[in-house]
């Protein structure tokens, strides 16, 4: 599984709970982020070398693209060229979305690219759910999470003017499209109010892991517990440092995750 940072813990926490058996490593591209500013074949080729590389390097028999703007840049290049299955988090997500809702009014909120990328409303139109969708996205919210900041007057004063505009659209379930802005929930979820269901797509990705993995013969049954790698492009002492507050005790140790050419 990769993301462009610690994003992607979000859903390996949720993989490591429900399939405890598998072993799982996880690249988080520090050294290069932040993916949601970026134009997108620029993304498209970092998920194309870190996805090749969980393959190659680490004989992975499934990826987990666990980054919605690396989905949106690249996941339809990914499918054609690797030669095992690839989930994303964005069809998952969307799935979420539309169980959550009562009233029809859906928003989602993601990076610049991803939102640019118009992949959720593609992937919520699919669903066949009779939904509007809005959405908005909010550049800024994944460095605070970069820097370990996930709540405090900065990220409040932040995400009441990037959130103002989806609040004003009265939805009653808010995706968080991009797997970093679960760590900012609390605050999230007080400017949004208490009627709006916040939805993630760890947990739907999970379980779409283990359906796929399951019929395709992949699943591990079990014996021994799953072993879990941490690997990182930056400053591998931070992302054991804050990788551990955020995933848990499982992420004790970081190695470096060179992208190719360096
Ligand atoms: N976690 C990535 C996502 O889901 C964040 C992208 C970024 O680095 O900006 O989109």
């Amino acid at each position: 599984m990769f993301d462009s940072g610690f994003g992607g813990l979000t859903v390996a926490r949720a993989v490591i709970d429900l399939l405890p058996a598998e072993d799982l490593v996880y690249i988080g591209d520090t050294g290069r982020y932040p993916y949601g500013s970026k134009p997108l074949d620029e993304v498209r080729g970092y998920a194309h070398e870190l996805a090749w590389s969980l393959v190659k390097d680490h004989d992975a028999k499934a990826v987990i693209v666990a980054c919605n703007t690396a989905t949106a840049a690249g996941l339809e290049q990914l499918r054609a060229e690797l030669p095992v299955p690839v989930l994303d988090v964005v069809e998952p997500g969307a799935r979420s979305l539309v169980r959550a809702t009562r009233t029809g009014r859906v928003g989602v909120i993601g990076t610049v690219g991803t939102i640019a990328s118009g992949a959720y409303l593609d992937a919520v139109g699919r669903t066949g759910a009779p939904v509007q969708l809005a959405s908005a996205a909010c550049p800024g919210f994944v460095e605070f999470v970069e820097r370990g900041q996930t709540s405090g007057d900065e990220v409040m004063v932040l995400a009441e003017r990037l959130l103002a505009p989806v609040v004003a659209t009265d939805v009653d379930a808010l995706l968080l499209g991009c797997t970093h802005y679960p760590f900012l929930a609390r605050t999230i979820s007080e400017v949004m109010g208490p009627s709006v269901t916040l939805v993630s797509s760890a947990d739907e990705t999970a379980f779409a892991a283990r359906d796929l993995l399951g019929e395709l013969g992949l699943l591990e049954s079990g014996g021994r517990p799953g072993r879990h790698r941490f690997m990182s492009s930056g400053d591998i002492d931070w992302f054991r440092t804050l990788g551990s507050q955020l995933l848990g005790p499982e992420l004790d140790h970081t190695e470096r995750w060179e992208p190719p050419g360096d």
